[in-house]
């Protein structure tokens, strides 16, 4: 750090010299009565000899202080350049600004040998930047390590939540095809864990649901993908990789609740509202907040979506969280207006 400092002390001092010195010269030449013009003066006007000498060893001195930054760069006198990939890779695509606040981990991640196996650690160093909205990330050059794909275990309570009805927060898939008016043939499941819905929604209805997860402790998209079905690595903060009016379903699971800052939650409801067509569902499931937040700050956000409540069922959260903060459980089931409100 000192030595860094010092050179830059001392750099910034050799070219306020400098220019104290220029200015001195074009001040004592602007004065010259036989100067016709402030472009000309520069060149014809005698600058004094001592001045000269002064300006051509500050010169000589940054230059030379330069020349030392560049040739001997220490640890502390200024960050290491960034890898040759990424260099590479951002004048091809932009990279998200978000990845930019983060240089230490994105420099890590973009860290390796080009057509080698990539680092070992890449998921969790992947995982950490798409957690802080790098996404996507930058692509690599290397070869990921590629599992063989074995069949992973959905937990089955999943399953047995999706298909029964074991209180009034629960919707059953059968009952969910049954309250939606028209097919249900594309959704989105966002924090879908393994895919259960995705894969009941298959079995049941032959939808397509892609599913966005993070592997947080555990290959959830690994299992989401052994069963064949779509699996988005994405984090909630992104915009959902689908077009406008696309979908037919938005479900929001448990990964969306209280814990999302309240602006970004209500970003991602737009954004839900977005790929939803016309007359299309979004199911909040489960997702909990305080008691008094749920009238004070989530109805009404979930209000001015402007959708027909289906279902709005509201429970005590019970478990040692839910009652130390007195959270409650909302499952809502609402619908997207058939016909777009005209403007007034
Ligand atoms: C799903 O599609 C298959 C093949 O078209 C059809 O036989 C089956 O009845 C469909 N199932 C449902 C639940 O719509
Ligand atoms: C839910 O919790 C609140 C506050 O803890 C309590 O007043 C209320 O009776 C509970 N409701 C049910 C249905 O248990």
């Amino acid at each position: 750090m000192g030595v860094g400092m010092g050179l830059n002390l001392l750099l910034l001092l050799a070219m306020v010299a400098t220019n104290i010195l220029s200015l001195y010269h074009l001040l004592s030449t602007t004065r010259n009565p036989s100067a016709t013009s402030q472009t000309t003066i520069v060149d014809h006007s005698p600058v004094p000899d001592h001045l000269l000498h002064q300006l051509h060893t500050i010169r000589a001195t940054i230059t030379h202080l330069t020349r030392s930054r560049s040739s001997k760069p220490t640890a502390e006198d200024a960050p290491p350049p960034p890898p040759e990939d990424l260099l590479l890779y951002a004048r091809i695509s932009p990279i998200a600004s978000a990845c930019s606040d983060h240089p230490e981990l994105l420099h890590r991640y973009m860290n390796y040998t080009p057509f080698h196996p990539c680092p070992p650690d890449s998921l969790p160093l992947a995982e950490s930047l798409i957690l802080r909205g790098c996404h996507p990330l930058p692509r690599r050059r290397c070869f990921s390590p590629s599992p063989i794909p074995k069949t992973l275990t959905d937990p089955i309570s999943d399953f047995t939540r999706l298909l029964s009805f074991g209180s009034a927060l629960d919707l059953p898939i059968p009952q969910l095809l049954r309250l939606s008016t028209s097919p249900i043939r594309l959704a989105l499941d966002i924090g879908g864990g393994t895919g259960a819905l995705a894969s009941l929604l298959r079995r049941l209805a032959n939808a397509t649901v892609l599913t966005t997860t993070m592997n947080l402790g555990y290959p959830y998209n690994e299992a989401v993908a052994s069963q064949g079905l779509v699996p988005l690595h994405a984090p909630l903060q992104q915009r959902f990789p689908v077009h406008d009016g696309a979908l037919d379903l938005v479900r929001a699971g448990r990964a969306v609740n209280r814990w999302i800052p309240t602006p970004s939650l209500e970003f991602l409801l737009f954004d839900a509202d977005r790929v939803l067509r016309a007359g299309g569902l979004l199911w909040m499931d489960h997702f909990f907040c305080r008691a008094g937040d749920l009238t004070g700050i989530y109805s009404p956000m979930i209000g001015r979506l402007g959708y027909k409540r289906i279902k709005w069922a509201v429970e005590n959260k019970t478990d040692a969280g839910g009652l130390r903060y007195g959270e409650v459980y909302l499952t809502a089931l609402l619908q997207k207006p058939p016909i777009l409100p005209t403007k007034v």
